[in-house]
């Protein structure tokens, strides 16, 4: 019998997709499902994208260049620009989507058995990520006491070994939805700079900031040329998770001749996908100050609703559209189940990503669930009145 790579083994399932056959089985029991568990955004995608693609003048889909087309990046260096992002079209890589620019990054700085530091509960799929490239994920804890603000330098410092290479934020983040001061961006960058390691941010929610809060990106903090690598994607800012971009950005020259070495491995990124991104750089910012309206507006209604159930607690989210709420439950991952399998409140009940995937600490979020804020705000409160029924009947 062939057998399975230990890699494969290894391989974590994504907390956020797990529960998919639980949904499709309440689906058929004919049971309504509020989909909070997944960053998939009800936002309409920009009609100058989808446009574009109608009405593209291609004879062949042809490849493209492997760090994507010049025109498209020339426009993205331009968009930096207009975030008070200095970079040039060459310091940018078209990858298909923020997860192939994460793995790249981690093929490109780091070997088998290498370490990177990142503040937990992080975005799940870097856990799969770390795992794909031989990685270890040491996790510096950040805690929903202190709404999951970085933890103090001297954490990580403690954590830095011969084989760490890196530290990999993302911010604002997914799941916790916090977003890191200018002050904190800086004290990265003096341990960064002190240690020589990269610091890696994940910015895929860079436009999604509230309460008239400014993002500071790694790239705005002078000095951190050759440290700074930013993963981008055009999945959220334009809900346009179908198309696949994202993107890789550094000045550092050798992570880029590097990451262009995975990126002519895997040819090239979607060529009809890169039509639709460079077209939705022409959005209006109308377009950007409805949709932040609206994610603010489903975040407090989110928020105030979750706060009233008895024994919840939960972080505010200044940023992204997640976030990390504990419940008077001692495993979170039998409550989703439950919740699809044996409830439902007026035929009515909700998917909710269990938190424990997020954290790479054993038995660390077990009482907690991602949720994330990708509907409306009636919905909102559908769920959570279901919610709030739910842990009225529910029995560890
Ligand atoms: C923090 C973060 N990074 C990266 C990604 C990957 O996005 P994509 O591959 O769709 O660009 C996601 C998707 O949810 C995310 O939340």
């Amino acid at each position: 019998m062939p057998t399975i790579s230990n890699k494969g083994i290894n391989m974590p399932e994504s907390p956020i997709r797990k529960l998919v056959p639980y949904a499709e089985e309440a689906h058929k029991q004919g049971k309504t499902v509020y989909y909070l568990n997944i960053g998939q955004p009800d936002i309409k995608t920009p009609k100058v994208a989808l446009d574009a693609v109608k009405v593209h003048s291609l004879d062949i889909l042809a490849y493209s260049r492997s760090e994507g087309s010049e025109n498209y990046r020339i426009k993205i260096a331009e968009y930096y620009k207009r975030n008070d992002i200095h970079v040039n079209h060459n310091d940018i890589i078209v990858t298909t989507g923020g997860s192939e620019a994460l793995l790249f990054a981690f093929g490109s700085i780091m070997d088998e058995d290498d370490e990177i530091i990142i503040p937990e509960p992080f975005y799940a799929n870097y856990n799969g990520f770390s795992t794909a490239s031989g990685v270890n994920v040491v996790p510096v804890i950040s805690k929903i006491e202190d709404n999951f603000a970085l933890p103090p330098i001297e954490e990580f410092e403690k954590l830095i070994t011969p084989k760490t290479k890196a530290i990999l934020i993302c911010n604002p983040g997914n799941p916790t939805g916090y977003l890191y001061s200018k002050e904190e961006i800086k004290k990265l960058a003096a341990i960064v700079k002190k240690h020589d390691l990269f610091l890696i941010a994940d910015e895929v929610y860079r436009e999604f900031v509230y309460d008239g809060v400014e993002h500071y990106s790694i790239l705005q903090e002078p000095g951190l040329e050759e440290h700074a690598i930013i993963i981008d994607s055009v999945s959220k800012r334009y809900s346009m998770c179908g198309a696949r971009i994202g993107y890789l950005v550094s000045k550092n020259k050798e992570v880029i001749k590097t990451a262009l070495k995975f990126a002519q491995a895997r040819l090239s990124p979607p060529t009809l996908a890169q039509i639709a991104s460079e077209a939705a750089l022409e959005t209006p910012q109308s377009y950007f100050d409805d949709v932040k309206e609206e994610y603010v507006k489903r975040r407090n209604t989110l928020i105030t609703e979750l706060e009233k159930i008895e024994g919840v607690k939960v972080a505010k989210p200044n940023g992204a559209f997640y976030c990390i709420a504990e419940l008077p439950v001692k495993n979170s991952d039998d409550f989703a189940k439950w919740l699809l399998e044996s409830f439902d409140y007026n035929n009515n009940t909700v998917m909710v990503a269990p938190a424990a995937g997020f954290y790479s600490t054993p038995g660390v979020g077990l009482n907690q669930i991602r949720i994330a804020y990708v509907l409306n705000e009636d919905s909102l409160k559908i769920s959570v009145k279901i919610l709030a029924e739910a842990l009225k009947v529910y029995k560890d």
